[in-house]
């Protein structure tokens, strides 16, 4: 059986941190979907098709054999529509631990034949957030060590003013 993996998530934008997953998940799938949620609630600095468009690029630059697409609504009914059959998601902190754990029983709940599957984020990803990207990008600090040189530019020009 073919294994399609989804990476699901905010993005708000993809930083290094999300790579790391990407480049890892992609290891444990054959083909690997970021799906991207709207996420209004969270008043996402970047518009869904921008973190679409953010997302397509680094994987395209990871070479990694995956799209990137946008989803609405529940995630496990979207993933039945495109046949993916494992979620990934990464684990940072023991602090993401309880809000994984909730949503990844959950997802089992409404989806038996779903797995979820955690990377354990590597050294050097554990303290990124994309929160924390933005704060730092509005107060002109330095994040080119924390996203692509391509969403870092994305960011500069959103904080040029
Ligand atoms: N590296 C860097 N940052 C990471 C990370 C990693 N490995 N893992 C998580 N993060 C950060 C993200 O940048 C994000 O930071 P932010 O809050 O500052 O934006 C934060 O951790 C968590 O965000 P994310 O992983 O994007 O998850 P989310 O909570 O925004 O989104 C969904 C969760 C969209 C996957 C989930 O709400 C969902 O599935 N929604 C669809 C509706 C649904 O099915 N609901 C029922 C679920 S039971």
């Amino acid at each position: 059986m073919k294994r399609i993996g989804v990476y699901p998530g905010t993005f708000d934008p993809i930083t290094k941190g999300h790579l790391d997953i990407i480049r890892r998940a992609s290891r444990v799938v054959d083909h690997l979907v970021i799906l991207i949620a709207p996420s209004t609630k969270k008043k996402p600095l970047f518009s869904l098709e921008k973190r679409i468009e953010l997302a397509e690029i680094e994987l395209k630059s990871l070479n990694i054999s995956g799209e990137a697409q946008g989803f609405d609504g529940l995630l496990v009914e979207h993933m039945r529509t495109i046949g993916a059959n494992v979620i990934l998601r990464g684990l940072r902190a023991i602090s993401d631990y309880e809000y994984e754990l909730q949503i990844a029983s959950m997802n089992r709940c409404l989806a038996p034949e779903i797995e979820t599957i955690f990377l354990m984020a590597s050294e050097g990803s554990h303290f990124i957030s994309s929160s924390l990207v933005k704060e730092i990008a509005s107060f002109k600090g330095d994040v080119g060590h924390l996203v692509s040189d391509n969403v870092e530019k994305e960011l500069k020009a959103c904080f040029a003013a």
